[in-house]
């Protein structure tokens, strides 16, 4: 979809359809829809006065002008009461407008970003809302449907009328943010949703090397014979169970000057998880294909922040491998010598996001970050202490996830800090070698984070669990059923705060 901003008078503009907003309970309408009122001799208010249209969160109207404006269709759309309203409220009304118009098969039209009131929230941050919540509204998962794809062409032109000057220059500016930070979030989306026969390692390498050509990003692959040199034996013994050879990807960005922070980011990369020899029972276990979620998210980061030019050394870190029960397959009982040389006994080898996570985050600490940020579909204990809407978040630094969480209030993507006190490291000792893989079942998402702290040394670190929103199974205003892409928002958020 080309997305434009225009200076024309929005009672001037011809559309197929024209996107209005208004506020629940208030009398006022918003200056651009109570033009359109008086453009249309007052459509709008009566509409209003019908009561047919309270304006309740996402309700839509559809009205059509009849000659009395350029434009041939309003569609009006609710945002709920104006106390309540946030900035994720107004991602979601901006994506149902599209889809709503998507489904009538409007191929343009054109609207404007609200002027919010919110605190914090800038005329740029709004346009880039509102871009946002269109492009990942309007996302579709349809690449493997060879039925009914071409029929619905989707709409091709949204403009965003902007006519004040002084606004201008910062709605473009969020205009351009959003759509770099759509596209981003929707390549992650298109990873996880694809299947494990087709998002191998070897694809995950694949797909890496084009967007490292396409944004300028320095890319290295490590074949397995690579790890083994490394020492990497965390991280092969979950692959030698699998014939598809594993990658361990390492993306790397520089902006602005020498003297700039350098962050680390490690993606959990499993394409497929089948537990290994420790099988998960058959029920869907097709979800695991969504298991590399992490590094489909670190990977998108990176192509955004190259594209936005970040001023910042940014090294992304994918360790992709597929686990599943060949002959060779990793055992209960194995121990294996992970990377930074401390020994773990493997308990599962359903427990393996965490090994490969262990040579990623040793890895990560030869380029001397100032923080590590590593985000992973760890564990099902994550999803059962905190649903399946939100993102545990553990830490050995207070700034570092403070500045997380201040950056999630922002991008609607909900986290919730679980402890990660001394006392859960007791849970992963192990009697024959330096720790082991599972710490029972109490405080899952914890003694998973306890075995990541102890690779990540004194670095600052922050470990998000995405096991629970990773996917989601009813849509979600702004996110249709099925992978989520989310952290992509968050960790771009997160990394533009933080660089200024
Ligand atoms: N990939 C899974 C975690 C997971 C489970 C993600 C459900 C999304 C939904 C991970 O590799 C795993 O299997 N974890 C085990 C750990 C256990 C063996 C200690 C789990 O959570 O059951
Ligand atoms: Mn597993
Ligand atoms: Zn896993």
């Amino acid at each position: 979809m080309k997305i434009q901003v225009e200076k024309t008078r929005i009672e001037d503009r011809q559309a197929e359809a024209l996107v209005l907003y208004h506020f629940k309970g208030e009398k006022r309408l918003l200056p651009k829809t109570a033009r359109m009122d008086r453009a249309t001799r007052g459509l709008i208010t009566t509409l209003l006065g019908s009561g047919d249209f309270k304006a309740e969160l996402f309700q839509t109207s559809l009205l059509y002008t009849r000659g009395l404006c350029r434009a041939r269709r309003i569609l009006l759309v609710g945002l709920g009461w104006k106390r309540q309203f946030t900035i994720d409220r107004w991602r979601g009304a901006a994506a149902r407008g599209a889809q709503i118009l998507r489904d009538l098969g409007v191929r343009n039209f054109a609207t404007f970003a609200v002027e919010t009131g919110l605190e914090r929230v800038s005329p740029g941050m709004c346009a880039q809302a509102l871009v946002e919540g269109v492009l990942l509204g309007l996302y579709r998962f349809d690449e493997l449907k060879t039925e009914n794809r071409k029929s619905s062409r989707g709409i091709e032109r949204m403009s965003v009328l902007e006519e004040d000057e002084s606004r201008e220059p910062a709605v473009r500016k969020g205009v351009h943010v959003g759509e770099v930070i759509a596209q981003g979030v929707c390549l992650a989306r298109d990873l996880v949703s694809r299947p494990g026969n087709l998002n191998t390692p070897l694809m995950m390498a694949k797909i890496a090397e084009a967007v490292a050509g396409e944004c300028e990003l320095s890319l290295q692959v490590l074949e397995e014979e690579d790890a083994k040199k490394e020492g990497m034996g965390a991280f092969l013994a979950v692959a030698q169970g699998s014939d598809q050879p594993a990658k361990f990807i390492i993306l790397r960005h520089h902006g602005g000057e020498g003297s700039s922070k350098t962050i680390a980011l490690v993606g959990k990369g499993i394409t497929f998880d089948s537990g290994g020899i420790s099988i998960k029972p058959a029920d869907k276990m097709d979800m695991m294909k969504n298991d590399m979620g992490g590094a489909a998210v670190v990977l998108a980061t990176m192509q955004v922040v190259a594209k936005l030019g970040l001023p910042l050394r940014l090294v992304g870190i994918l360790p992709c491998a597929e686990n599943l029960p060949g002959g060779r397959a990793l055992k209960p009982g194995d121990v294996v010598t992970s990377l930074s040389g401390q020994t773990i006994e493997i308990i599962s080898t359903d427990a393996e996001g965490r090994l490969v996570l262990a040579d990623g985050l040793t890895y990560a600490l030869r380029f001397k970050p100032d923080a590590i940020v590593d985000l992973a579909t760890l564990t099902g204990a994550c999803v059962v202490a905190l649903g399946d809407r939100v993102t545990g978040l553990m830490g050995n630094n207070q700034r570092l996830k403070r500045r997380i969480k201040k950056s999630s209030e922002l991008t609607g993507e909900k986290i919730w800090e679980l402890p990660l006190w001394e006392e859960y490291r007791e849970q992963i000792k192990s009697d024959c070698a330096d720790m082991k893989n599972v710490g029972g079942r109490a405080g899952g998402a914890i003694s998973a984070a306890a075995l990541l702290s102890r690779f990540v040394r004194k670095t600052p670190w922050v470990h998000l669990d995405i096991a629970g929103p990773v996917w989601t199974e009813k849509a979600l205003p702004y996110t249709p059923k099925g992978a989520t892409g989310v952290g992509v928002r968050l960790l771009v958020q997160f990394l533009r705060d933080w660089t200024g």
